[in-house]
């Protein structure tokens, strides 16, 4: 049995907001309802030094903790949400998967001004949809959300399809080692955040123009392989050309990667780095674990002792989803996956790391059951772990969710759009490209709003790209040519893997300007973004 923590394996405290009437505090405030239930939180970021692994890290924190606290409201409620800034460098913050309004997207430079150094702000939105939502800074977000600054969001239903007994929250996060956590630090202390230092998120693009864009330069951007409608727009900047089509590594491309894997250090589960999180319930007590990954690598998780079910997933309900036994679900950077368990009449199941990698971890993550259960934990090897195929939604569950409408394809007014993802080098390292460019190089998709938007991904890199589109949640159609059967899938981050292609499909009824990017945010970093704007 690993060494059990302390306080900080428990699971998340829970902050209900105190509640209040509603009085607007955001000019662009729409569509409150009459006699909304206000609930008011406060993020306060600050640095503090965490004990990870045994090793002191020094973060930027939301209250003092990373994860920041678990913001939970009810649907229909109004969450205000005072963010004060007492670190030296700016920051904002999006509710990630939540289909706020534009102004309250948390993207510098297009939506807000970066809350300064001791600066604050006020977020304000409705929390429309229930769900496993997540919220994390959105300037120079490859540095402060790998330092610290993001947490989890619970948007309890009206009406629950899936009522548990025992509903706890998981945020997984992989933590940069101190060399680079310094190196990320110094960056931002610096300003310098140009995408070649990998510093810098599109944002600053937007906001500080020449400066970063000039960063983007140096990187290179040459559209030799612009498809269909972009292959006329001129090439920006100047640069080496992407290598696109069938990758093929050279020796320095290797270094680059064996670079990438020896940044991180600690892995943690809410607060925990070490052993494993301790979640109490009772044999036969129906168990909900809310899954959100905050880190830049797919995790896969299984939980073992009791069969279990993906509820949810990105928040949005499954319909009829299947029992599943040994099966490794596939947790992409951003995603959140919602897991159903019965414990079992022995006391006991475990969610665990399972990465079919040999290089990887594998690591007991979390208990849940009887105490006295836990004591007689066995460990468990990756071996042990039937090897069922990855988790597929293609033709996942049956039926579909009471009064849930599958998108229609046959709208007055349609807009298509082609997505190639494909990695290059430059002279200054890795740059991660949509349709063989890369940010603000890119072409934004216009749309109309009511339009109906098909999008499709081809992945044609040796990397995962988790896609995220803000403002809007997506139903996927098509995976790899096939249409997806059973329960009507919604997502706003989709993990692309490499060769796999998708059609997607969104209703552009939320106008405003809005990223859709990697959420591997080192690639979002050097230029794999988009923008979505409303004409
Ligand atoms: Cu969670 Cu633009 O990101
Ligand atoms: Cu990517």
């Amino acid at each position: 049995v690993r060494q059990a923590g302390t306080g900080a394996d428990a699971p998340l405290a829970r902050v209900p907001g105190p509640h209040g009437t509603y009085t607007p505090v955001s000019a662009f405030q729409p569509r409150v309802p009459q006699g909304a239930r206000v609930d008011h939180f406060t993020l306060t970021a600050e640095y503090r030094t965490l004990t990870l692994g045994g090793e002191p890290v020094r973060a930027m924190t939301f209250n003092g903790t990373a994860p920041g606290p678990l913001l939970v409201a009810h649907q229909g409620d109004v969450m205000e949400v005072t963010v004060q800034n007492r670190l030296s460098v700016p920051l904002t913050i999006h509710w990630h998967g939540i289909p706020v309004p534009g102004a309250e997207d948390g993207v510098p430079g297009v939506t807000q001004n970066p809350i300064p150094p001791g600066g604050s702000y006020t977020y304000e939105f409705v929390a429309t949809e229930a769900g496993t939502y997540w919220y994390h800074s959105h300037e120079a977000s490859f540095e402060e959300v790998g330092l610290g600054l993001y947490g989890a969001i619970v948007i309890l239903p009206k009406h629950a399809l899936y009522p548990a007994q025992r509903d706890y929250t998981l945020v997984l996060h992989e933590w940069p080692n101190a060399s680079t956590a310094k190196a990320m630090m110094a960056n931002l202390a610096s300003g310098a955040r140009d995408a070649g230092s990998n510093g810098g998120t599109m944002s600053e693009g937007m906001m500080n123009g020449a400066g970063t864009m000039g960063g983007m330069g140096m990187m290179g951007s040459a559209a030799q392989n612009s498809e269909g409608a972009w292959g006329s727009m001129q090439h920006v900047l100047p640069g080496p050309p992407l290598r696109t089509g069938t990758f093929a590594p050279t020796t320095d491309d290797y270094a680059a990667l064996d670079e990438m894997a020896g940044m991180y250090g600690a892995f943690t589960v809410n607060q925990n780095a070490d052993g494993t999180t301790l979640l109490p319930a009772k044999p036969g007590q129906l168990v909900r674990l809310r899954i959100v990954n905050s880190g830049n690598m797919t995790r896969l998780l299984t939980l073992v002792g009791a069969p279990f079910r993906v509820v949810a997933l990105d928040g949005h309900d499954i319909a009829n989803p299947g029992w599943l036994k040994g099966v490794l679900l596939p947790i992409g950077a951003a995603e959140r996956y919602d897991v159903e368990f019965r414990v079992p009449p022995s006391g006991a199941a475990y969610l665990i790391s399972a990465d079919p990698d040999a290089t990887a971890r594998q690591e007991l993550r979390a208990a849940i059951g009887d105490p006295g259960a836990w004591a007689s934990f066995p460990g468990i090897s990756a071996a042990a772990i039937a090897r069922e195929p990855w988790f597929d939604f293609t033709d996942y569950g049956r039926g579909r969710l009471p009064g849930e409408t599958v998108f229609r394809l046959n709208q007055a007014y349609q807009v298509r759009y082609n997505m190639k993802l494909t990695v290059g080098m430059s002279m200054n390292g890795m740059v991660y490209a949509i349709n063989g460019r890369v940010f603000p190089n890119i072409p934004p998709i216009v749309v109309h709003k009511g339009d109906a938007v098909l999008v499709h991904i081809v992945n044609d890199s040796p990397y995962i790209h988790p896609m995220h589109l803000h403002g809007h949640d997506f139903q996927v159609l098509t995976r790899d040519g096939r249409p997806v059967q059973g329960s009507p899938i919604f997502l706003d981050t989709l993990n692309v893997f490499p060769g796999e292609s998708y059609d997607i499909a969104f209703r552009a009824d939320n106008p405003g300007l809005w990223m859709f990017h990697c959420h591997d945010l080192e690639h979002a970093a050097s230029g794999m973004d988009v923008m979505v704007q409303y004409a």
